[in-house]
C-alpha cells in the first residue's frame, strides 16, 4: 500500500529536479532534496531565471514565486536525511539505466516502506529499474517537462506491477501541483508526450547531421508552422546535448536498430562541452541565441 503523498524527496537537483521540488515546495508540499553536487540547485534557478527572462510564454511560476518555494525547499548533505518521512521520492539524476538502477536499490534501501518511487527519466519504462527494488508494486515513471516556460505537463505511467490505483493516485498528485497529467495505459518508452517529441527530435538531428539542410532552416519552419518561439534544436540546447544524446541512447539500447543511434556529430559536439544552454553554447551561442534576434524568421 502506498502512502498519503505529504512529504516529497527529490533525489538530482539538476535542470528538472530542482524546478520539480520548487513547484511541489510552492503548492505547500514538505519537500527535502539531495544531489551529491550541492550547487546543482543554485546553478537550475540561475538557468530558470535565464529562461523566464527570455520567454514569450506565460511561466508556471513566476521568479518572484520561484525565490518563495526556494526558501522551503531543505537541501540536505546526505541521502538518508532527505528520504527521511518521504512519501513521494522522485528521482532526476542522469539518463543512464544502470546509475539509475543503482541508485533506485538505495532508495529501497533507504526510504520509508510504502513510499513511491518515481523517476523523471525522459524514456525509460520504470519496470526496466523497478526490479532493482523491494517494491516494484510502488514504482511509476513521472516524467515533467520545462516547467519554467510553461510545460506543465507530467507524463504518468506505472511499472508492470502498478495498480491502476496509484497511477490515479500519482496523477492527483501532479493535479494538485499545478501539472497536468498525462497517463500511459500500456507501458512503451519514451511514454506519451515525449515519445511524440522524441520522434521530431530524431528526424532533425537526422537531417542536420546527415548534411541535408542547415539546422537553422528546421528550427525557422518549425517557428513559423507552430507559432513556437523555439525550434527543435533550440529546444534541445534547453533540455542539455548531453541529456538528449543519453536519451538518443536509450532508445537505441532498447531497439538495438541502427536507425535509432545518434549521429556521431552530437556526440562531437558534447565531447566539445557544447551542451547548450547550460554550457553558453550548444547548436546556438547564449546568452543571445541567433533565433531570438530580429529577423530570424524573415531570413
Ligand atoms: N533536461 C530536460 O529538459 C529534461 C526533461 C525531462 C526529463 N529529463 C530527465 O531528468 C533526468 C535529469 O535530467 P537533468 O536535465 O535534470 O540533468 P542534469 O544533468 O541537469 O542534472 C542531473 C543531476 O544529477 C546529479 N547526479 C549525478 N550523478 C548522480 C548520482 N549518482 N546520484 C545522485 N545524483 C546524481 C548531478 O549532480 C546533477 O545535479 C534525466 O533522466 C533526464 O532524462 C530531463
Amino acid at each position: 500500500m502506498s502512502r498519503e503523498i505529504r512529504n516529497l524527496a527529490v533525489v538530482g537537483t539538476g535542470n528538472l529536479g530542482a524546478r520539480i521540488a520548487l513547484q511541489a515546495a510552492y503548492y505547500g508540499y514538505r519537500v527535502s532534496t539531495w544531489d551529491p553536487n550541492p550547487a546543482s540547485f543554485d546553478h537550475s534557478m540561475a538557468m530558470s531565471e535565464d529562461r523566464l527572462k527570455t520567454t514569450t510564454r506565460v511561466p508556471t511560476l513566476t521568479w518572484v514565486q520561484l525565490g518563495q518555494a526556494a526558501e522551503k525547499v531543505a537541501r540536505c548533505a546526505q541521502l538518508e536525511q532527505a528520504l527521511e518521512g518521504a512519501d513521494l521520492v522522485i528521482e532526476a539524476i542522469p539518463e543512464n539505466l544502470e546509475m539509475k538502477r543503482e541508485m533506485y536499490a538505495r532508495l529501497d534501501a533507504l526510504a520509508p516502506a510504502g513510499a513511491i518511487l518515481a523517476t523523471n527519466s525522459s524514456s525509460i519504462p520504470v519496470s526496466l529499474i523497478a526490479d532493482a527494488t523491494g517494491r516494484p508494486e510502488l514504482c511509476v515513471n513521472t516524467h515533467f517537462y520545462t516547467l519554467d516556460i510553461g510545460r506543465n505537463l507530467v507524463d504518468v505511467m506505472g511499472s508492470r506491477e502498478a495498480s491502476p490505483e496509484l497511477l490515479e493516485q500519482c496523477a492527483a498528485w501532479v493535479r494538485s501541483i499545478g501539472c497536468v497529467p498525462l497517463t500511459v495505459r500500456k507501458q512503451i518508452h519514451g511514454f506519451c508526450f515525449n515519445r511524440i517529441w522524441r520522434a521530431i527530435k530524431k528526424e532533425s538531428l537526422h537531417m542536420w547531421a546527415g548534411g541535408y539542410v542547415d539546422y537553422q532552416d528546421i528550427d525557422r519552419g518549425w517557428m513559423i508552422w507552430s507559432g513556437m518561439d523555439q525550434g527543435p534544436f533550440g529546444l534541445m540546447d534547453n533540455v542539455g546535448l548531453d541529456v538528449v544524446y543519453d536519451i538518443e541512447m536509450s532508445y537505441y539500447a532498447e531497439s538495438g536498430d541502427p536507425k535509432d543511434h545518434p549521429p556521431g556529430a552530437l556526440k562531437e559536439k558534447v565531447t566539445r562541452g557544447e551542451l547548450g544552454t547550460k554550457s553558453g553554447r550548444g547548436f546556438y551561442s547564449y546568452p543571445e541565441p541567433e533565433y531570438k534576434k530580429d529577423g530570424f524568421l524573415k531570413k
